[in-house]
């Protein structure tokens, strides 16, 4: 255990935390966690949720009755914030009610010291705003503000130790997200994260066997492995990306491998060898493409041209036939003009992702592309959104067409959400598919006879 690690045990986990926990237990105090953003805040809310469990609370069935209410903020687009901040803001009449109901927001909108102050100043009434290098100091800061009144407004510059051994509550059996990496260190001109998670540090190799493990040994049949940029991934030594998951295949028992997200331009021939080698590692990559236009890549700073990224697809289909490919792009970056455009819906058309995230570009104050000249207008990136959509839309349904009278493998994950009588689950591509079945089969893997296609779902019958 690390010196940091170990202090924090010392001062929050043993003695003085105690406190709290009899408090909230005699109490029968409740939380509720909100969460925005990607599958990294999502695992965070998971500690997060450890923290507070530590801390005596217990979940509560939805905000009304919770003593305790924390947003897990994401600030990559504007939408985003602007989600958090009607939330919170509908909590008002709610406080005011219950003025001891906590409320805490946390993640990567506080990061950003000019966020954490207007949130502090828009809505005086929230009780705990902690930036995400911040979150180990959750339980000292309801203590401070339940026994001294105190409310904590922190927001900590980087710290180099990755805080390891902190509890965890997962929500997501059979499936469970193992963090590789932290932070970014890519600068692409319009992006955040960089700035909210700070530069890159890897998770030692023996501790993430070490977690994998501990999961197999739990029940867990498939494990997400997380990181901005999977690929550049360095443990001790020259422990790569590659060699990790290869480590991973020979060292731990778990049924399935899969990770998030890959950059092209750090995608190695290595890494499309060691899955080819092992059936365990998930044939599906996320290659977020972001434009199909060089200049754009460019000035994106992407580190890779449109050519560049279609030799690499064509590898990848080469070295992994029928790998699933997915995307995320961005519509109307400064500079696109109509031409740009059209080269990213040819290369959508050329490429057939078998689905795509599509955003329209939003401007984030304190990053390089907020300075950029030749903004694109609002109408102008609705309608380019609305085409690409169109297209990418035809392009996933006819993909998951072909998988009709085909048989998958799927591991269940839970009950589908409109129909008790049906489960599903993903195949070994990602696809979701539903069928007729019981709850006994969740975390099973089964053979499913593909009968239907819609574009967000396959539908079929057990084998
Ligand atoms: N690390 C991942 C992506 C993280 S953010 C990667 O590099 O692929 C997820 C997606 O959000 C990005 O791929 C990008 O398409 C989108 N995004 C990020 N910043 C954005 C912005 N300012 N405006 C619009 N979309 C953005
Ligand atoms: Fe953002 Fe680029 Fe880093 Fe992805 S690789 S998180 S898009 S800076
Ligand atoms: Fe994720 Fe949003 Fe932060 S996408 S890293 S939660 S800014």
């Amino acid at each position: 255990m690390m010196f940091f690690d170990a202090i924090y045990h010392i001062l929050y986990y043993n003695s003085s935390m105690d406190t709290v926990k009899e408090y909230a237990r005699r109490k029968g105090l409740r939380y509720h966690v909100i969460t925005y953003g990607c599958q990294m805040n999502d695992h965070e809310s998971e500690k997060l949720c450890g923290i507070l469990e530590h801390a005596g609370y217990t979940k509560s069935t939805g905000s009304e009755d919770a003593d305790l209410i924390l947003f897990n903020t994401c600030c990559i687009r504007d939408n985003a914030e602007q989600k958090v901040y009607g939330n919170i803001g509908a909590l008002k009449k709610q406080k005011e009610e219950n003025p001891a109901l906590l409320l805490i927001v946390s993640g990567c909108m506080t990061q950003q010291k000019e966020a954490a102050k207007k949130m502090a100043r828009v809505f005086p009434f929230v009780d705990i705003i902690l930036g995400t290098h911040n979150q180990y100091e959750l339980e000292a800061a309801i203590k401070d503000r339940i026994f001294d009144k105190k409310k904590t407004r922190a927001h900590a510059e980087q710290k180099q130790e990755i805080a390891e051994d902190t509890p965890v509550l997962r929500a997501g059996w059979p499936l469970a997200a193992v963090n590789i990496m932290y932070g970014c260190d890519n600068f692409c001109s319009y992006c955040i994260v960089p700035y909210v998670r700070g530069r890159e540090r890897s998770r030692s190799p023996e501790k993430i066997l070490r977690e994998i493990d501990s999961l197999t040994q739990d029940g867990y049949k498939e494990v997400m492995l997380l990181g901005q940029n999977v690929n550049s991934y360095r443990g001790a030594g020259d422990m790569t990306f590659p060699k990790l998951l290869a480590r991973i295949c020979a060292d731990t028992k778990i049924d399935r491998i899969r990770f998030m997200t890959s950059h092209p331009k750090d995608l190695s021939d290595e890494l499309l060898t060691v899955m080819a080698g092992f059936p365990r590692i998930c044939k599906h990559i996320h290659l977020p493409v972001q434009s199909g236009s060089t200049k754009i890549l460019a000035a994106m700073n992407r580190g890779y041209t449109r050519e560049g990224y279609l030799e690499l697809i064509g590898k990848i289909r080469r070295t992994l036939p029928g790998c699933v490919l997915t995307t995320d792009i961005i519509a109307g970056f400064p500079g696109e003009d109509d031409q740009d455009f059209a080269q990213t819906l040819s290369l959508i058309e050329e490429v057939r992702f078998d689905s795509a995230f599509t955003f329209v570009y939003s401007k984030r104050s304190g990053t390089k592309a907020a300075d950029m000249p030749g903004v694109v207008k609002k109408a102008v990136q609705r309608e380019r959104i609305v085409r690409l959509i169109a297209v990418q839309n035809e392009i996933t349904e006819e993909k998951n067409k072909a998988y009709v009278g085909k048989d998958c493998t799927v591991l269940v994950e839970g009950v589908s959400a409109r129909d008790s009588a049906h489960v599903c689950g993903r195949t070994d591509g990602g696809k979701m598919v539903n069928f007729a079945g019981g709850s006994d089969l969740i975390g099973s893997f089964r053979a499913v006879h593909i009968t239907q296609a819609k574009r967000t779902t396959l539908f079929g019958e057990l084998r």
